[in-house]
């Protein structure tokens, strides 16, 4: 059973889960939803607001749904490697269900898509969408070896509204 997480007392090792356990972004539009692996990603205060800020590159399937979306969640489930990696290997564009497809069982939370395996989940509400640019890096060495296909990734950061774990 899924509990509300106060935000206020919400502890994570923030470098650990994002970077080592990864998370999955899941979105919902035009009754279509899809989940694509993240291993980029930030958690912070901005705005007067708790917010999760995504970097997805344009050519992901996620992209035009997140796009069109008011919200995302962010769904982290450590013990699910495999479906992690098919999740994050697979495009969402070549399969009728993606989810289903990663044995992992979908499920809502306050009408949200994601799975019935995560442990903890954010739900986001888009505030601000902006794409990364090449001029703008101060490392220009960074970004030809991040981008070396100059495919910058699209930053999107998402009011943190709710969270819930297990
Ligand atoms: C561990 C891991 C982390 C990843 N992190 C990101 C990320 O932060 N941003 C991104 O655009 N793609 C990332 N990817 C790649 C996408 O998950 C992958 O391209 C996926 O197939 C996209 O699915 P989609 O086309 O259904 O959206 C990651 C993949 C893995 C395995």
């Amino acid at each position: 059973m899924w509990n509300k997480i106060d935000l206020e007392n919400f502890e994570i090792k923030p470098f650990d889960l994002i970077a080592n356990d990864w998370y999955l972004i899941g979105v919902k539009s035009r009754g279509r939803s899809n989940m694509m692996t993240a291993s980029w990603g930030q958690i912070g205060h901005l705005w007067k607001k708790h917010v999760f800020t995504l970097y997805v590159r344009p050519q992901r399937f996620t992209r035009p749904l997140l796009d069109e979306s008011d919200y995302f969640t962010v769904s982290v489930l450590p013990k699910q490697k495999e479906a992690l990696n098919f999740l994050g290997r697979e495009s969402g564009r070549d399969y009728s269900d993606k989810i289903k497809s990663s044995g992992l069982s979908e499920t809502t939370i306050d009408g949200h898509v994601t799975v019935e395996e995560a442990e903890l989940v954010l739900i986001c509400k888009k505030l601000y969408r902006q794409q990364l640019e090449e001029d703008l890096f101060e490392d220009s060495e960074l970004a030809e070896e991040r981008y070396p296909n100059k495919d910058y990734s699209i930053q999107y950061i998402g009011e943190v509204v709710a969270a819930y774990h297990k």
